[in-house]
């Protein structure tokens, strides 16, 4: 199964993760970071460490802890590591250095960085192929990097990233691209705007993000719409396999009076594939065999 959708749940709101288990999403993150008020963290370890001893794991359950250097790293480790989370997600990551650093303390957990969220991760992006096996893919986020740069904005008034933060979403692409990474677009916080959700998450993919986060229930159909390919991509990519199949020492063909070569083979594959992934249904095994 794919990681299409991956809906954020507070950690301090046991409530919420139970209704967000029905909901269809591919992943739960349990936050213990920036959703969670820091009078609040223990309880909200507790919630999180509960929660998962006992779901039934209908979407895999994923922890965003702590930063490596916010001092309550130790702490959420303690806490969740023994309840077995299928990875845990990585705040302001700082590249190979960082996965290195988390992994000596949760060994054998997969990791999702948040690639993005410091000025000086920005210029590590190319440096986790060393450490790919850890990692379930790359994420990264509009929020931290412009408090951190004292920034008014990452965004225009009508929505769009400004220049900047387009930069560093193109970066991320390229960079979980680059070792062959899943890679899932940020969240898009003005949960009310359904219709704008929509065209965020179209263009994500369009571009070649895999997945998506989300904050809000209404989210994650739309997100996982977005991502699941149409019967008639699928079909168009039926097409363009078997053209080929049928003409094994052709490297240019038409189909419907279109040329098509290598690269349009490339994508239909691509296509087929997350189709096959997506009947597969829900995932089964252990974390590793997942990803
Ligand atoms: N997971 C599961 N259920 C959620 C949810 C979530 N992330 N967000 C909202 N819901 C549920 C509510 O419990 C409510 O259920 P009910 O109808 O059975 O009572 C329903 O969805 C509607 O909620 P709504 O009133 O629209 O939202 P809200 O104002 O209570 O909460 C947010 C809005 C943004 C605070 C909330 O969606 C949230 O906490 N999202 C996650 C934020 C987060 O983790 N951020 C960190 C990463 S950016
Ligand atoms: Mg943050």
């Amino acid at each position: 199964m794919r990681l299409r959708s991956l809906l954020f749940v507070p950690g301090d709101r046991p409530d919420r993760m139970e209704k967000a288990l029905g909901l269809g999403a591919d992943a739960l993150i349990l936050d213990l970071e920036d959703s969670v008020a820091l009078a609040r963290k223990t309880e909200a370890r507790k919630a999180v460490a509960s929660f998962l001893g006992s779901a039934v794991r209908r979407a895999r359950l994923f922890v965003r802890i702590n930063a490596l250097d916010s001092g309550l790293l130790e702490d959420d480790l303690a806490a969740v590591l023994d309840a077995r989370p299928d990875a845990l997600m990585l705040p302001k990551a700082e590249g190979s250095g960082s996965v290195e650093a988390l992994a000596a303390l949760a060994p054998g957990v997969p990791i999702l960085p948040i690639a993005t969220e410091t000025p000086s991760a920005i210029f590590q992006l190319g440096s986790y192929a060393a450490v790919r096996h850890r990692l379930v893919g790359l994420t990264w986020g509009a929020e931290d990097l412009p408090a951190a740069i004292g920034a008014v904005s990452a965004r225009n008034p009508d929505g769009s990233y400004t220049n900047p933060y387009e930069l560093v979403r193109s970066l991320t692409l390229f960079a979980g691209h680059a070792i062959g990474a899943a890679v899932i677009d940020t969240v898009y916080p003005d949960f009310r705007d359904l219709e704008g959700l929509q065209r965020h998450a179209e263009r994500a993919r369009r571009d070649g993000f895999t997945g998506m986060m989300a904050i809000h229930p209404t989210q994650v159909p739309i997100i996982n719409a977005s991502f699941t390919p149409t019967p008639d991509e699928v079909a168009k990519a039926r097409a363009i396999v078997d053209a080929f199949a049928d003409n094994p020492d052709s490297g240019v063909l038409q189909l419907d009076g279109r040329m098509i070569d290598a690269p349009h083979l490339r994508q239909a594959q691509r296509i087929l594939n997350a189709d096959a992934a997506d009947r597969s249904g829900p995932a089964t095994g252990t974390p590793k065999s997942r990803f």
